[in-house]
């Protein structure tokens, strides 16, 4: 099958995104302590939410699994490296990623079924598949540029399960969580997150003056 040439990232832009990747892995760390072993061994403020996951456990199980390959498989997936030297492995991790946020994004919304957090949560799963299904189609048209362009954007929503919940030990932060501010939260987090990837994207075009 043809492959699609894509031009060789700059020593400048490699750096960045080893840069990138650690600050984002040293976040997910941080998040995975203080939110999800802390909630498994019940820390007080967490009590609460702490009943309700045991009760949704049924969801949260597809849920989380699903999650966790989107998160893990994302970064393996952007290695140009990998992509060159494995094309098969860059496909099947490819699919795998990709039924992953359909399922994660499925029972999301059916975890926040008759919550406030609904209306959110269903903006944050459709942006999640609306940039994965752009992201599969555009490979499957071997524009390869385009491709790689959804993915970013697609992990961005993604990494959303990690940056709304770096604040979580701040008590003032976790007291909003359930109410209306949540799902407006929500909205926030997944439109700040493509808004930055965008910036990104086109960070080379925003500062440079074309001759
Ligand atoms: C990396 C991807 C994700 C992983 C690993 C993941 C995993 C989890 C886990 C472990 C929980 C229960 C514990 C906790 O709240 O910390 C949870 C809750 C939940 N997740 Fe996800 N999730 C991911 C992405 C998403 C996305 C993109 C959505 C939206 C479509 C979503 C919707 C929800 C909802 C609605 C809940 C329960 C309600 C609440 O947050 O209070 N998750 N997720």
């Amino acid at each position: 099958m043809a492959t699609t040439t894509v031009p060789a990232p700059s020593p400048g832009r490699s750096r960045f995104k080893t840069v990138l990747w650690i600050g984002l892995g040293l976040t997910a760390l941080f998040v995975f302590i203080t939110s999800e072993v802390m909630l498994v061994t019940d820390y007080p403020m967490y009590h609460a939410y702490r009943l309700q996951v045991i009760a949704d456990r049924h969801l949260l199980i597809p849920h989380t699994l699903a999650g966790v390959f989107a998160l893990v498989i994302g970064p393996v997936n952007f290695s140009s490296r990998l992509r060159q030297r494995h094309l098969t492995l860059h496909r099947v991790l490819g699919r795998i990623y990709a039924l992953s946020v359909l399922v994660g994004a499925f029972t999301g919304i059916a975890l926040a079924a008759g919550r406030p957090g609904l209306p959110g949560t269903s903006m944050q799963a459709a942006a999640w598949i609306v940039c994965t299904a752009a992201a599969v189609v555009t490979a499957r048209n071997r524009q390869i540029v385009q491709h790689r362009q959804w993915m970013a954007r697609s992990y961005a929503v993604t990494f959303t399960f990690v940056s709304s919940r770096v604040l979580n030990l701040w008590p003032r932060y976790w007291s909003h969580l359930g109410d209306t501010l949540a799902a407006v939260g929500v909205i926030a987090f997944t439109l700040a997150s493509l808004l930055l990837v965008d910036l990104g994207l086109n960070w080379r075009e925003l500062t440079t003056r074309r001759a």
